[in-house]
């Protein structure tokens, strides 16, 4: 069976700390989609790591880590990230399979992203920078190079011929800010590492792993509202974030996913441009920020903060099947005297409970349900139980509005801090 964790929101919800407090349960823990765009973070008996395109479950000398072909990746950050690794998992080549069919992020790619950025002026995507669109758009476009190519001996030709097409879009679009030499020696070390790990036929692996009664988890990344399909386009990533995502960026039938645990924060967040309703840009939205260390994992920018949006989250609930919630950073608010969460929207004048199809042309005011804060540090040692009656109160709503059940509760960055129901 393979279980999958996403993010409910718009990406940063912390599936890193809770990708790796489940990985025990696991034997396999599997990427697929994203690429280092991601950011997720982990941290245990005093250390942090942040990590981009390997899957969390790496700390956990028992469980295997697959990077799967619905990834992109870039070989000079997947080379940096595993230098960073390597001292606290001497081990990690034994247990990070990459497979074959994965896309990989030239440095065009990157060039390109920060191009059409550059293009787009005020209407920018606030992308990452790190060239997933460019990459994905060549995979659809069936002009991607992939791991696999990277063994074939036409490779370099291949690379110069994907480089050309990608400088003439470059030219026009009058970008000229770059370096490309010193990042093509970068490009083709990092490649020559890569080829010394475990590259495989991963849907081969993977299937047999079923077969085999092992357990998996599918970890995703960005979140659910950064959706290609589904999220407020066109500020999105470019890959399929949902569980749905899962099958094609695995190479598994849909009868074999198991349990979707989706996992948010007890607030909303969003880096990047694009419609976010219960934005906060005043006092509140800053406290969110500074006490919740809302700046962005990856590339260190500053996350917009709001309140929790049940529009939103039913609806990537419904998208995404959830059977389990996973609810960080309530601690967050432990000081906030009152609470708030959008319950529906008032859309063109007309209140409704759907996200409308375009969140970006719409004018959309959100309608908001009070709560008395809990005013109080939330203890992490003594059960559920134990709590404040105001949290607890907070819990059941968003249990109820969503027909589901919230069964782990995070109330800090260490492993440690995390109430199981
Ligand atoms: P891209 O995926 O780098 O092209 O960025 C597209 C949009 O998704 C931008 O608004 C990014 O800020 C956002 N985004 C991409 N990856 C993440 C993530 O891991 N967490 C949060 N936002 C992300």
């Amino acid at each position: 069976m393979v279980d999958v964790i996403l993010g409910l929101q718009w990406g940063d919800e912390g599936k890193g700390k809770i990708a790796d407090y489940l990985t025990p349960q696991y034997d396999i823990v599997a990427r697929f989609q994203g690429g280092p765009n991601a950011g997720h973070s982990l941290e245990f008996e005093g250390k942090k790591f942040v990590l981009n395109t390997i899957p969390s479950g790496i700390f956990h000398k028992s469980t295997l880590n697959l990077i799967g072909n619905g990834v992109v990746i870039d070989p000079v950050r997947l080379k940096e990230e595993i230098a960073r690794i390597a001292a606290e998992c001497p081990d990690y080549a034994d247990r990070l399979l990459i497979s074959l069919k994965a896309h990989i992020i030239l440095p065009t790619h990157r060039i390109l992203d920060a191009a059409s950025e550059n293009a787009k002026g005020e209407n920018k995507i606030g992308s990452t920078l790190r060239g997933i669109g460019p990459t994905y758009r060549d995979k659809t476009g069936r002009a991607g190079i992939r791991v696999g190519d990277l063994l074939a001996t036409d490779f370099k030709e291949k690379y110069e011929q994907t480089k050309n097409a990608h400088l003439k879009q470059i030219h026009f679009l009058e970008f000229s800010d770059f370096d490309l030499a010193a990042e093509e020696i970068k490009f083709f070390e990092a490649v020559d590492f890569l080829k010394t790990h475990k590259l495989i036929n991963s849907e081969y692996f993977i299937n047999k792993a079923i077969t085999d009664g092992k357990k998996i988890l599918a970890e995703g990344a960005q979140g659910s509202m950064l959706d290609i399909e589904f999220g407020t386009y066109p500020y999105v990533t470019s890959s399929v974030t949902l569980a749905g995502g899962v099958c094609s960026g695995l190479g598994i039938a849909p009868k074999h996913i198991g349990k979707v645990y989706g996992i948010f924060k007890a607030y909303c967040t969003r880096v990047g441009s694009g419609p976010f309703p219960t934005e906060l840009e005043n006092e509140i939205g800053e406290d969110l920020r500074r006490i919740g260390n809302e700046f962005g994992a990856t590339t260190g920018r500053r996350r917009r903060c709001g309140w929790l949006d049940m529009v939103a989250l039913r609806y990537t609930c419904m998208l995404n099947g959830v059977d389990e919630l996973i609810m960080m950073k309530s601690d967050v608010m432990n000081a906030m005297p009152q609470i708030e969460a959008a319950v529906a929207y008032k859309v063109d004048g007309v209140e409704t409970d759907e996200v409308p199809a375009n969140l970006c042309t719409s004018d959309v005011a959100p309608i908001y349900k009070q709560f008395d804060g809990w005013a109080e540090d939330l203890p992490h040692d003594l059960g559920y139980d134990a709590l404040n009656a105001n949290f607890k109160s907070y819990v059941s709503f968003i249990e109820q509005s969503l027909n589901t059940p919230v069964k782990v509760i995070s109330l800090g960055p260490e492993r440690h801090k995390t109430i199981m129901r």
